[in-house]
């Protein structure tokens, strides 16, 4: 069985050839979502990644380097001590390096801009960087500033960065950490933002965002993450794409070896106008309604979009012109997503490996069907990455079969099935569950049967494969 296979090779570790790189990013605040959503440091697996990345800390007032969750960061009054159970994590693979990401999307530029504009006021900043990441053993700092003269930043600082870059690069090597950098893939943004040939010189990795190249911001459905253009798109859309991206950094005078291509663990999703205009370009009005863990419009984890697609009835579309899925499912509130699944993350790294480059980047780990949901294996994304990066055979993991369902069929008293809006089991009937909404007058629910070789599991609430749920001593009524 294929399943059983995929299982027997995620026991044997993977190691990376000499020199290729894993960039994986960790999203701190992953532990404050609900249910099968919650990632903690502990649900990171270190063998994975060859760098996993904390995000984020912040910049004070003081300009200096501030936490942006003590309670979660911190074991300080009774905190939860993120920073050290992750730097604890290099225990698991002593080769791992572990680095605290400054900045993001939600800080802003202007603090940056501000902070890089005198020596003194960076002089400050590098030497808080350097205590505090001592302090918990990091092995370096990521620089997130997004952007540099952008969004509220000053012409001044394309040169004040590279001033900022080459403090900082130079104290942290002093100590024998490194300096890497989250930087843009949009032309417009780093044509302005980057003096490309002398940042080169002080960073050890550069991250390429290539994605969100695409989203609920323009009038139309597109892919955020297309490795290269579609024929449909036209003069200035032709930019957004990884290809571009990564050829226009080359260009541009970054050394291949420091570049990681971003490949993202998420979808950007949309609400498309009309059931009938379903493709790249479908006009589009808002973004697409919030998924129950990462609980933004707009976004939606790999884990919430496999999970939808086990359990409704999706469209999955392998356009022939691209190499990345798109999914839509008219009954919810016309949502349309552009995605990646195993095989296109396998073929993007592979791109990277075909162009020369230092490897890939994730944004971010927590989405990954960490719970291993979705293809019988935990990670599958990361997973498939690591096999391609370590030049490893692509083992293709296989796909539990999706549940037909009966949106007829219903149970004189549905309170008697229904716990939680969802999937709920049946307790005498593992081949079918019962799909539960309140409504109006109460728990409504639907009878969605499992596929043959599958029953439905109690805990994690999706038809897996019958070995899986028997072995683990569910329904007496349907195993041997
Ligand atoms: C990190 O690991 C060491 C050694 O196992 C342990 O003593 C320490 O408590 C760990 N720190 C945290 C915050 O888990």
């Amino acid at each position: 069985m294929k399943l059983l296979l995929s299982l027997a090779l995620l026991g044997v570790s993977l190691y990376l050839a000499e020199g290729l790189t894993l960039v994986c990013y960790f999203s701190s605040w992953a532990t404050y979502r609900p249910g099968n959503g919650k990632f903690t440091v502990e649900d990171n697996d270190p063998s994975l990644c060859t760098h996993l990345v904390y995000a984020f800390a912040g910049l004070g007032s003081n300009n200096k380097i501030r936490v942006l969750d003590p309670y979660n960061d911190l074991c300080e009054d009774y905190g939860k001590c993120g920073f050290d159970r992750f730097t604890n994590l290099t225990r698991r693979n002593p080769k791992l390096k572990t680095t605290l990401g400054i900045g993001g999307w939600n800080e802003g530029s202007t603090k940056y801009s501000n902070m890089a504009a005198s020596a003194a006021s960076r002089k400050i900043f590098v030497d808080s960087v350097l205590v505090l990441l001592k302090e918990h053993n990091f092995h370096g700092l990521d620089m997130d500033w997004e952007y540099p003269t952008q969004r509220g930043g000053s012409p001044e600082d394309y040169v004040n960065y590279i001033s900022l870059m080459k403090e900082l690069y130079e104290a942290l090597h002093a100590e024998g950490m490194i300096l890497t950098a989250a930087v843009s893939a949009g032309k417009a943004t780093i044509d302005p933002a980057y003096n490309i040939p002398e940042l080169s010189k002080y960073i050890d990795i550069l991250h390429l965002m290539t994605y969100d190249l695409h989203g609920s911001w323009e009038p139309y459905a597109h892919h955020h993450s297309i490795l290269y253009a579609h024929p449909e798109d036209t003069g200035d859309t032709l930019w957004l794409n990884q290809d571009f991206a990564v050829n226009y950094w080359i260009e541009k005078g970054a050394p291949k070896e420091k570049l990681v291509m971003g490949v993202p663990l998420y979808g950007r999703t949309f609400r498309i106008k009309d059931e009938t205009n379903t493709g790249i370009y479908a006009p589009a009005t808002q973004p697409g309604a919030a998924g129950p863990y990462t609980r933004e419009p707009g976004y939606l984890g790999y884990n919430e979009i496999c999970e939808y697609q086990m359990t409704e009835d999706w469209t999955v579309v392998h356009d022939p012109a691209m190499n990345e899925p798109y999914a839509y499912y008219i009954p919810n509130n016309y949502l349309w997503v552009g995605y990646e699944d195993p095989d296109s993350v396998a073929i993007k790294a592979q791109y990277t490996l075909d162009k020369g480059l230092a490897g890939c980047m994730v944004w971010s780990v927590e989405t990954d069907d960490f719970h291993g949901k979705c293809h019988g294996m935990k990670f599958p994304l990361l997973t498939t990455m690591m096999e391609v990066l370590s030049g490893g055979v692509y083992t293709k993991p296989s796909t539990l079969p999706p549940t037909t369902w009966d949106p007829f069929r219903t149970s004189p008293d549905p309170a008697a099935h229904c716990k939680q809006a969802g999937p709920n089991p049946d307790p005498n009937d593992c081949t079918h569950y019962w799909f539960c909404n309140m409504g109006e007058q109460g728990w409504e629910e639907y009878e969605r049967k499992c596929d043959a070789g599958t029953l439905f599991s109690p805990t994690n609430l999706i038809c897996d494969w019958k070995d899986n749920v028997c072995k683990a001593g569910f329904c007496p009524n349907d195993c041997p």
